[in-house]
């Protein structure tokens, strides 16, 4: 069912406070079926589902100041980024914004000064979209909360309308307002599963997967050669594209029972597969390219080979990028860190890498 936020009503009038702020911490996900390809305004072609991670995360603070005299249509901004004004972040914040002003009109009445930074190094080439665009609409959302009362928005509602606002600046970002895992896009074997936002799946995730340790390799921290937005354009004139999403379907179909159940064994097999597909559709795009490098593939080696030696079921992923996910069950964390530091960490940039784990979702600080 499409939902529509769009709201001429939530105007700020003389008996709204005239300044204050909002701050929340978002993290980053990792996906485990990928979405890779979207149409419309930030639709995806497939469904996909991710798990919330812990340590990775970015903190907004969103200060505002009505403007004096003026109901804009205009946003008026300035975004401090790890301390530092960032114009092509500014810019893309500030797009993003402007987007808002159909269901917020209230944001063309402020000055807003927005200062946010990120757990992990900004240079790691992990991912920071998710968090950032999570934490930003969780603040949005905050703020139509603080200015206009909770009556519409209990908390489901809540968090449900903070993933659609943050599909809108990056369509991974509507995972990361739920603790655990979540799914984003239609699908008949979940509930409540849409399009627009994505839904919470931590009550039907079995408790092996909610204990899962993460460790991130850093194998190269430099600027990918292909955004994901570009990578996302490339689907629309993929040859596969048709099986890819078919594919998605029905691994979406495979994996829930999966996390349901535990299952180590089949979590493996679908989690390294769809890693290894993105990457693949990759390679076979037009023009094709390559985010892998040879630490990656020779990591994924390693892990596979220990898998087999040691019978504990750990894991790869990988994201729209060089840099490795390690999953792993928590009751293992100290055979896998030693596993990790002998044969994992020598092949990472500068040997750095980042212990992250599942986590609970964002919290407003
Ligand atoms: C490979 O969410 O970064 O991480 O919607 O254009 O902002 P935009 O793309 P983005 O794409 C993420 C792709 C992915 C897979 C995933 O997170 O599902």
């Amino acid at each position: 069912m499409s939902v529509s936020y769009e709201n001429s009503q939530l105007i700020l009038n003389t008996s709204h406070p005239t300044q204050g702020s909002v701050s929340w911490r978002s993290p980053s996900n990792l996906a485990l079926i990928k979405y890779w390809g979207k149409h419309g305004r930030q639709m995806p072609r497939n469904p996909s589902v991710s798990i919330t991670l812990d340590n990775a995360y970015t903190e907004t603070t969103l200060n505002y100041k009505r403007r004096a005299g003026v109901t804009g249509q205009q946003i008026s901004l300035k975004l401090v980024f790890d301390g530092r004004v960032e114009p092509e972040f500014t810019a893309r914040m500030a797009k993003f914004l402007g987007s808002l002003l159909p269901i917020y009109p209230f944001l063309g009445q402020l000055d807003l000064e927005i200062d946010t930074f990120n757990s992990f190094p900004h240079s790691s080439g992990i991912a920071s979209s998710a968090s950032a665009m999570s934490a930003m609409a969780l603040c949005i959302v905050s703020l139509e909360r603080h200015f206009f009362g909770q009556a519409d928005l209990d908390e489901g509602a809540f968090l449900q309308k903070a993933s659609y606002i943050a599909r809108l600046g990056s369509g991974s970002a509507c995972r990361s307002v739920y603790p655990v895992m979540a799914a984003w896009g239609q699908h008949g074997d979940i509930e409540g599963s849409s399009d627009e936002y994505a839904v919470p799946l931590a009550e039907m995730v079995h408790e092996h997967f909610r204990q899962m340790g993460n460790a991130i390799l850093i194998v190269n921290s430099g600027t990918k050669a292909v955004s994901s937005s570009a990578g996302h354009e490339l689907m629309e004139q993929h040859p596969y594209a048709g099986v890819r999403y078919a594919q998605a379907r029905q691994r979406m179909g495979q994996i829930i029972p999966v996390l349901q159940q535990g299952d180590w064994d089949g979590f493996v097999q679908l989690v390294e597969d769809e890693a290894l597909t993105l990457h693949a559709l990759m390679m076979a795009s037009r023009p094709s390219y390559i985010l892998m490098q040879p630490n990656s593939l020779e990591l994924i080696q390693r892990i596979r080979n220990y898998r087999k030696e040691s019978g504990i079921p750990i894991c790869f992923s990988l994201d729209a990028g060089p840099n490795l996910h390690v999953l792993y069950p928590q009751s293992e964390k100290d055979k896998v860190r030693f596993f990790l530091e002998e044969q994992a960490f020598p092949l990472c940039e500068r040997g750095e890498w980042i212990d992250d784990r599942v986590g609970q979702g964002p919290v407003e600080i």
